[in-house]
């Protein structure tokens, strides 16, 4: 097992990585200072599978267990959602003590994570990541939120966990495009800031993707490690922390004019990657090599590098930072594999050229 030990302004926590972690979640409650009560948010495909062993776990442990299955999908991330589990824990009379544990993807540890934060106006936090996304990105870094009808997360806060179990064997039951999808955000995570990883991950890519528990270790550790480190210096994302946005601009078009109906979140930053790279080679600011190597990779783990949404109307829906220069989108561009920066100054005819460059007919 890894452990990574995340440090904040006020206090931190423990992410603990490795396979068959969740039939010992129990015990690891037990070193956190929590109440006896417990509510498990999950939902009703993560549940049916998990669901039993982690509340043994947690059970044989001394703990009494509210157990709240949520229909799975991003559109039950919502207040509405959020209020069936207010509910749920005021009907089962849980206070102040109790603590809240998410085990699921993305969606319910960001919902959960809003719950815990809000319920009697914030309760203990427990995180238990079953996918890849989720295990090297969303549950590290705080963010908490749900969406409403006029915008994604729009309703969140900052809100950090106690600790954070991910348990690479709950990968084995996961969607193989949920797998690729989750790479996106590693292959990302090694462009920004390490390329010693990239260059792992290029050599044992194929390993990864049949589910190698030692190999997903090491990947998830060093990937959330990279996380770590950039929320670490940026808690509340003033600064640095915008680097973790490489593809994201360009992605989150892609997904906003697909309705999220075509993308999972991290194919869509694949595509914005590639096309962030395009415009980091015309800008003279990375190598033709660099840029090849990286389109090979996210080819190699099943990743679109091109996209069929009409330029013209991504340019139409690019966010317009209000720090950015001349109200120019911000874009975090690579110089090389392990380094980018961000940049807010970049003229429309570079993107442009871009997106044509990456764009598919189809
Ligand atoms: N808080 C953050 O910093 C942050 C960062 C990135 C993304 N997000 C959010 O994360 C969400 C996306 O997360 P995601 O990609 O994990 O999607 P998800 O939570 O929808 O999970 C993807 C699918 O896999 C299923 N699933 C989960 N674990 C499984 C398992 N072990 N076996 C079988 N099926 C399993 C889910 O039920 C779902 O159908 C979005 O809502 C996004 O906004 C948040």
């Amino acid at each position: 097992m890894k452990i990574l030990q995340v440090k904040l302004g006020q206090g931190g926590y423990r992410i603990l990585i490795g396979d068959n972690l969740l039939s010992d979640l129990g015990k690891y409650l037990q070193s956190l200072q929590i109440g006896r009560r417990i509510l498990v948010v999950t939902n009703d495909t993560v549940g049916p599978i998990y669901g039993n062993v982690v509340l043994k776990s947690i059970k044989s442990a001394g703990y009494e267990v509210v157990y709240e299955e949520l229909p799975d999908g991003e559109i039950y991330k919502t207040l509405d959602s959020a209020k069936e589990l207010y509910t749920a824990a005021l009907s089962a009379h849980l206070g102040r003590e109790c603590a809240v544990v998410a085990l699921g993807g993305g969606v319910i540890g960001d919902l959960a994570g809003f719950v815990a934060a809000t319920y009697m106006r914030g309760v203990p936090f427990i995180q238990v990541p079953t996918t890849l996304l989720s295990q090297v990105d969303s549950s590290i870094g705080g963010k908490v939120a749900v969406n409403h009808p006029l915008g994604k997360n729009m309703i969140g806060s900052f809100y950090q966990p106690l600790l954070v179990l991910a348990d690479v064997g709950t990968l084995r039951s996961l969607p193989v495009r949920e797998v690729r999808s989750g790479l996106g955000e590693v292959i990302k995570h090694g462009v920004i800031a390490n390329a010693d990883f990239f260059d792992f991950l290029e050599i044992h890519l194929d390993k990864i993707l049949d589910l190698d528990p030692d190999l997903l270790t090491e990947v998830i550790d060093t990937a959330a490690r990279i996380k770590v480190e950039i929320v670490e210096k940026d808690e509340k994302e003033h600064g640095q922390r915008a680097l973790l946005n490489f593809g994201h601009t360009i992605g989150h078009a892609l997904e906003t004019l697909t309705d999220y109906q075509v993308y999972r979140h991290g194919e869509a930053v694949a595509a914005g990657m590639a096309v962030a790279a395009t415009m980091a080679e015309n800008l003279g600011l990375m190598s033709d090599t660099d840029r090849v190597r990286l389109i090979a990779l996210l080819d190699r783990a099943g990743l679109p590098i091109s996209f069929a949404c009409a330029v013209d109307e991504i340019i139409k829906i690019l966010p317009r930072d209000k720090k950015a220069a001349a109200g120019h989108p911000r874009f975090v561009l690579p110089s090389e594999v392990g380094h980018a920066a961000v940049y807010d100054d970049i003229e429309a005819g570079v993107v442009k050229a871009a997106l044509e460059k990456n764009h598919r007919q189809s």
